[in-house]
């Protein structure tokens, strides 16, 4: 191909950017990419030697190759790298050129960079990409956000490599600024809750229910057939299937129990912080991740209170069964969660997220993609200012069917002394919501005794104070 051709740029052609270029090519768009690495390089002309994409190492050659305005993408690790290689490009880009930011960058840094390339007159946009290595390859849930102009440059290209449900494509324009990084992140804080849960299922079928690991696989097979049908389900089954070479035994069993972060949903759990809002089982994800840390203490302690609480005889059955519902339960406290927090930003970022087009292209192609996204989808379409999920009739009747099961199944943990953090806690946010009056007015008391910070009253309109003694 000619000079001035190529539709589309990918700088960073680590396997999520060789995927998602190729991807663009198969969409019927050529693409050319940058990399310093020659293998990359190499990697990428021969997977895609009978397509319309070219790899370079020069930085020249590929913006010489790409048609005017160009668009060009980075997927390349989140923070220091994303400057770097903006500031490297910069000088030589043309007025009205597009960068999109495909990685997990953090949202304020997302707005910073909008407003320094807008200064030089080149458009940004900071754009969520889901699914891993194999969704950007096959198509995954994109989540645009930035200037609207700068998005209908990239549309066609985006809606062709997006995943698609039904023929409508997981992708669509956000809001301004950082709304694609924002909703993005929100993403993640909710597939570590999703994450969490399962794990936390996976615990007590295992300690409590004795179910072995062919019984796990049949039992998350059967589950993804069912309500809790999911991508995260789905691989889970896979999980508990997979051999070890090393030991013939199954490969879960050898995987050492700590588990790795890189921060996204940290993020989510600090910014809700931020905005008031509740996310207690992201809160309660990302605290699990933190504690899996602490091993060797974990085994000290254990060693110590080894026998604080014995195992609840159940019925294997009507066990898994319960489990599946308690979990079930979880995952939409959890999704009702990361909406809420959506529609809180919203306002306070004044991004104008509309939640029934983010839980639609949610539906494929991402990490969190599950049948129940239908049902969000359409709670919304219903109602745009939902307050909260569990208000959605269709989601009273779920959780009515399944709130006595999940009680259960907390109260079976607590007394076999199975850690259930997250599977609690979305239970215990559910009470919180549901109880029209909590204990807090105490708390307000207490403020007011020790610091005059003063209350309201039930009763009375005003701020009242109180010289309390002890
Ligand atoms: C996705 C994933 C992806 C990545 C996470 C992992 O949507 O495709 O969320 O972005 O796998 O960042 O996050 P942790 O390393 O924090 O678990």
């Amino acid at each position: 191909m000619e000079n001035n051709q190529y539709h589309f740029g990918m700088v960073g052609l680590g396997v999520m950017g060789r995927n998602f270029i190729l991807n663009v090519a198969d969409s019927g768009f050529s693409a050319a990419g940058l990399d310093l690495d020659t293998e990359k390089v190499k990697a990428l002309n021969e997977e895609g030697a009978d397509k319309k994409v070219k790899g370079t190492t020069d930085k020249n050659t590929f913006l010489s190759m790409l048609s005017s305005p160009r668009k060009i993408m980075l997927l390349v690790p989140a923070g220091k790298a994303v400057d770097a290689v903006i500031k490297d490009l910069l000088p030589h880009l043309d007025k009205g050129d597009l960068i999109i930011d495909g990685g997990n960058s953090f949202y304020i840094d997302t707005n910073r960079r909008e407003k320094e390339l807008e200064k030089e007159g080149i458009l940004f946009m900071g754009v969520g990409v889901s699914g891993g290595a194999k969704g950007a390859r096959l198509g995954p849930s994109i989540m645009p956000g930035g200037n609207q102009k700068a998005y209908q440059l990239v549309q066609d290209i985006l809606e062709g490599v997006a995943a698609k449900v039904n023929d409508e494509p997981c992708v669509a324009y956000l809001g301004k600024s950082s709304a694609g990084n924002y909703v993005k992140m929100v993403h993640n804080g909710i597939e570590y809750a999703l994450m969490q849960l399962i794990a936390e299922a996976y615990d007590l079928l295992k300690q409590v229910g004795g179910l072995n690991n062919e019984e796990l696989h049949q039992t998350f097979e059967k589950w993804n057939k069912g309500k809790l049908q999911s991508f995260l389900i789905e691989i889970s089954a896979a999980i508990f299937a997979k051999d070890d070479p090393e030991t013939g035994r199954k490969l879960v069993d050898a995987i050492l129990d700590k588990a790795k972060q890189k921060g996204t949903g940290k993020w989510t759990s600090q910014n809700a912080m931020d905005l008031g809002m509740p996310v207690p089982t992201i809160d309660a994800a990302v605290t699990m991740r933190g504690i899996s840390s602490f091993k060797s203490d974990r085994i000290v302690i254990d060693s110590i209170y080894e026998g604080a609480a014995t195992f609840t005889k159940v019925d294997k059955d009507a066990f898994t069964s319960q489990v599946e519902n308690a979990l079930y339960f979880s995952f939409i406290m959890a999704y009702a969660q990361g909406m809420a927090v959506l529609k809180s930003a919203s306002e306070e970022y004044e991004y104008g997220l509309n939640l029934e087009v983010i839980a639609t292209i949610w539906r494929g192609g991402c990490i969190i993609r599950a049948a129940l996204l239908e049902h969000i989808r359409n709670a919304y379409k219903k109602d745009e200012d939902l307050s909260n999920l569990i208000i959605d009739s269709y989601f009273v009747e779920q959780i009515k069917a399944i709130e006595q099961d999940t009680r259960k199944v907390i109260q079976v943990a607590t007394a076999s002394g199975v850690p259930v953090l997250a599977l609690g806690t979305s239970l215990a946010y559910f009470d919180s919501l549901r109880s029209s009056r909590l204990p807090l007015n105490l708390v307000q008391a207490q403020r007011d005794f020790f610091g005059s910070h003063t209350y309201e009253r039930t009763d009375m309109e005003g701020v009242f104070h109180t010289e309390w003694e002890l």
